[in-house]
């Protein structure tokens, strides 16, 4: 348990007006959460304070070496009043992995929730209530020490910083253009890949260029071995609906265990679809789109929640997917997860946790 002392603003800014439709990402609250690490004498001055930034050494080793981890969640307002987390211990639990995996102190899971909850309720009138708004949580880590050799640092920033976010994607709830590379790869087996390091996002950003210059929203990532296997598409895990069953690639270790993909399977499986976790190839894919059986390709995050995808290019080949909207199946995932996010839809135990 932590004993967060806590400093609040004399300046607030003024809340976004629901008039401005928000973007994600560009706008932050009042405040932020901090607590600092050394080595010897462990996690300590656990905080609130106003949003400001934060003053570093150039040599500080994130700067140069990458030890960074973040994780990302969001927090809804009910119609009653109330403040909702969707499944914050999944994200507490994946945290404290890639801490594991990143060398960097963990964070035991009661006291990464009571940090969350703790900067949430002061800045909770940020959370925004239009239909598809939500305050994106964005805790991370970063390494502070000022040294250059290659070792972990022995000292951390554990932050926590909020905004007021709309759709992640500007084409909403309509079927993306993705582009399958076969150039660059994203994460391999023992690699970075399942964790939430920083590094796997700039590994992603040239294929991502290049999509865009190709007019691509997106890139499906295919394994870096035989660069045959789906693995993500963009910063999402992927769903295929084919032959009536519901198919996402199998954690491998180079794929990022969402906490929306968990939801997607354990919702599927309860409405009676075969949900298989298994590889599956992008000559599989392309097959069961020339056979018919291909129904339905969809993207899954705590950013976008569902995205639908409409049309997949790989070299010549072009694939499009449904007609052109989003296909049942997606939209009721996103339906009922939205839903229960808001507090409008019952979710399974545990699945909404309150701000008090
Ligand atoms: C997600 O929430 O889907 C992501 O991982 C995107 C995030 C990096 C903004």
């Amino acid at each position: 348990m932590l004993t967060i002392r806590y400093e609040k603003t004399t300046s607030p800014k003024p809340l976004p007006t629901p008039e401005n439709p928000l973007t994600f990402g560009t706008i932050f609250t009042d405040h932020m959460f901090i607590m600092d690490y050394e080595e010897g004498k462990g996690w300590y001055d656990p905080r609130v304070v106003p949003y400001a930034p934060v003053t570093l050494e150039p040599s500080a080793m994130v700067f140069h070496y990458g030890q960074e981890m973040f994780e990302g969640l969001k927090a809804y307002k009910t119609e009653d009043g109330r403040t909702l987390l969707f499944r914050p211990d999944e994200n507490a639990k994946r945290a404290y992995k890639t801490n594991e995996r990143l060398c960097i102190p963990t964070i035991p899971v009661e006291d990464f929730l009571q940090a969350i909850q703790a900067v949430v309720k002061v800045d909770e009138a940020w959370i925004p209530t239009k239909p598809g708004t939500s305050l994106y949580i964005r805790p991370f880590i970063i390494a502070t020490d000022p040294f250059l050799g290659v070792r972990p640092s022995y000292t951390y920033k554990f932050m926590i910083i909020l905004s007021p976010v709309g759709a992640y994607y500007p084409e909403g709830l309509n079927p993306v253009k993705i582009w399958i590379e076969d150039e660059y790869v994203r994460a391999v087996r023992g690699g970075l890949g399942e964790v939430k390091a920083g590094a796997n996002y700039v590994a992603s950003l040239k294929a991502q260029v290049k999509a865009h210059e190709e007019g691509y929203s997106q890139v499906l990532w295919l394994d870096g071995v035989e660069r045959k296997y789906i693995e993500e598409v963009g910063a999402m895990n992927i769903f295929f609906k084919i032959d009536g069953k519901v198919v996402t690639p199998v954690l491998t270790g180079s794929i990022l265990p969402g906490v929306t993909r968990k939801s997607c399977i354990e919702l599927c499986k309860d409405w009676g679809y075969p949900v298989e976790e298994r590889r599956i190839s992008a000559d599989e894919l392309f097959e069961a789109a020339q056979n018919g059986s291909l129904e339905e390709v969809w993207g899954t995050g705590t950013a976008a929640v569902v995205s639908p995808v409409g049309h997949l290019r790989k070299g010549e080949q072009v694939l499009q997917i449904g007609d052109g909207g989003i296909g049942p199946v997606s939209q009721k995932l996103y339906d009922t997860i939205t839903g229960i996010q808001l507090g409008k839809l019952e979710g399974p135990e545990g699945w909404v946790v309150e701000v008090v």
